[in-house]
């Protein structure tokens, strides 16, 4: 049996891996692995490894800046953010708010004119925390096409710590558009695993972030045995499986019996497993990826109901509902969240028997929220949300022409500003693929020269020695099954 040692996060640590098997009720065999040491796919510099971790998941609405600030408040230990179409953040202006300093990608809405004595606002399609989140937060991206992938990805990349596809949304509006749990069966996965495949070369070579994959459970073991080798085999550094099926609903009980199988081909290529469904708390999350041999838990509805749940029983466990709302309205207040959005994340957060709940409900502005949770006597917020509602207009005020003139030229200012730094940023993008296509030509040419070479001098009997460190990594990628992955995995893996 061969080990072999691989760089993980930096370090060295070798791992010993029994192959993975199906249950006893399998009849067809996934591709067989020997049993032999493998080597976790290298996390990239910048990017994050999912083992031992309890994330918050990623969810459409519920899962904006102010939700993810308030998981990571309760130590959540990664967050996702909601499912971004590509499409919809393709051609999106970035621009850093001066009063927070969260970057915003958003877009004019086409054909809109202003109500009399509004300002044109442009509608954000996601922000960012430089500061307190990039280190942390995974994008997830709705895809079905690996340029848009890529170029969608390209846009965040620099700001985040990884890229996730959505491979397990069963909603039309996702699958309609050939996205989230079509991806699954569409070409029996390969569409999938080449969005993933483009992701690793075009994303993780360039931004050094990790690559991927959301998925649900297909609907025979060895279906989603061979789907999670296929996979597995990109270069993508984690996988969470979702345990529930497409048709099933969110509240079936979820299923288990394919975990550790699944747990166990990841494990046999090196890349990190996280288990989703009705995980309710860090400590149950622990507690099952240990039972079930993955390595780590994902965290969706439970954490949307109270954020908390991130907080270990040693450190007292989940907070009052009281406690976590004030918190999530400062987070709110401070990021400038939509309005709608704060309503729809406190409406889940507050038990709707509370008086308070139904003086929340009827705001119609931050203020009103402050004053329905009787949190005037902090000052610093309650002024805070009175000039945010001025700034969104949700008091009524109406701008002066004055007022809409100044606005207008700073937003365009903005947009100059924005357009200015990407023109910058995609020249030094396309100065460092010119030196990864350099380094690549070298790296080519000295294993063409030193295959000459071999084959002029006979074998060495002894293992790897006398090998480049490329090649070493190739017969690692090889022996861990990843002869499929592009060539900027391999680079990652060296
Ligand atoms: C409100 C909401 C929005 C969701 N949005 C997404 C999404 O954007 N991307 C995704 O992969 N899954 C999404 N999901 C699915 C969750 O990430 C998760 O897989 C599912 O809720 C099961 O986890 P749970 O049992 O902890 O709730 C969403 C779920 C909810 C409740």
């Amino acid at each position: 049996m061969s080990t072999i040692i691989a760089a993980t996060n930096g370090s060295t640590s070798p791992t010993t891996t029994p192959p993975p098997s199906l249950p006893a009720s399998s009849t067809t065999s996934p591709p067989a692995m020997s049993p032999t040491t493998i080597p976790n796919v290298a996390v990239p510099p910048r990017g994050v490894d999912y083992r031992n971790k309890i994330v918050l998941a990623p969810m459409v609405r519920s899962g904006e800046l102010p939700s993810r600030l308030l998981a990571l408040h309760y130590k959540a230990d990664l967050v996702w953010g909601p499912e971004t179409v590509d499409r919809s953040m393709i051609g999106t202006t970035q621009s850093t708010n001066p009063r927070n300093g969260s970057i915003e990608w958003s877009r004019t809405p086409n054909n809109s004119i202003p109500p009399p004595g509004q300002i044109l606002k442009d509608s954000i399609i996601y922000r960012i925390d430089p500061k307190r989140e990039s280190s942390k937060l995974i994008f997830q991206i709705g895809t079905n096409n690996p340029d848009r992938a890529v170029a969608a990805a390209k846009l965040v990349a620099p700001y985040c710590a990884g890229i996730d596809v959505n491979a397990g949304c069963p909603k039309p509006f996702s699958t309609d558009g050939g996205m989230g749990a079509a991806l699954l069966t569409t070409e029996n996965g390969d569409l999938l695993a080449r969005i993933l495949t483009a992701l690793v070369t075009h994303i993780t070579a360039v931004y050094q972030i990790g690559i991927s994959v959301k998925i649900r459970l297909l609907s025979t073991p060895e279906e989603t045995a061979t789907l999670v080798h296929k996979l597995c085999k990109t270069g993508i550094v984690g996988l969470t499986i979702h345990c529930r099926t497409r048709p099933m609903r969110p509240r079936e009980r979820a299923i288990r019996d394919q975990l550790r199988m699944i747990g166990e081909i990841c494990r046999s290529h090196g890349v990190a497993c996280l288990m989703n469904g009705d995980v309710t708390s860090r400590d149950e999350g622990l507690r099952l990826a240990e039972e079930y041999g993955v390595d780590g838990a994902m965290i969706a509805t439970a954490a949307e109901a109270n954020s908390s749940v991130f907080l270990s029983e040693a450190e007292g466990g989940k907070r009052p509902w009281r406690e976590v709302v004030e918190q999530y309205i400062r987070f709110a207040v401070e990021v400038e969240n939509r309005f709608g959005n704060t309503k729809f994340l406190l409406s889940q957060l507050m038990p709707g028997r509370d008086p308070a709940y139904q003086k929340m409900n009827q705001s119609k502005g931050y203020a009103g929220v402050v004053e329905a949770l009787d949190l005037q006597k902090d000052e610093k917020l309650y002024s805070g949300a009175k000039a945010l509602d001025t700034l969104l207009g949700l008091d009524g005020h109406k701008a002066s022409k004055a007022e809409i003139k100044k606005a207008n030229k700073s937003a365009n200012r903005a947009r100059c500003e924005a357009n200015i730094a990407k023109k910058k940023q995609a020249a030094a993008e396309a100065e460092q693929q010119r030196q990864t296509n350099t380094k690549r030509a070298a790296e080519e040419s000295e294993m063409q020269r030193s295959a000459k070479k071999d084959r002029r001098e006979p074998p060495m009997t002894d293992g790897d020695q006398g090998k480049s460190p490329l090649q070493k990594a190739q017969i690692a990628a090889e022996n861990a099954g990843f002869e499929g992955i592009g060539q900027g995995a391999l680079e990652v893996a060296v």
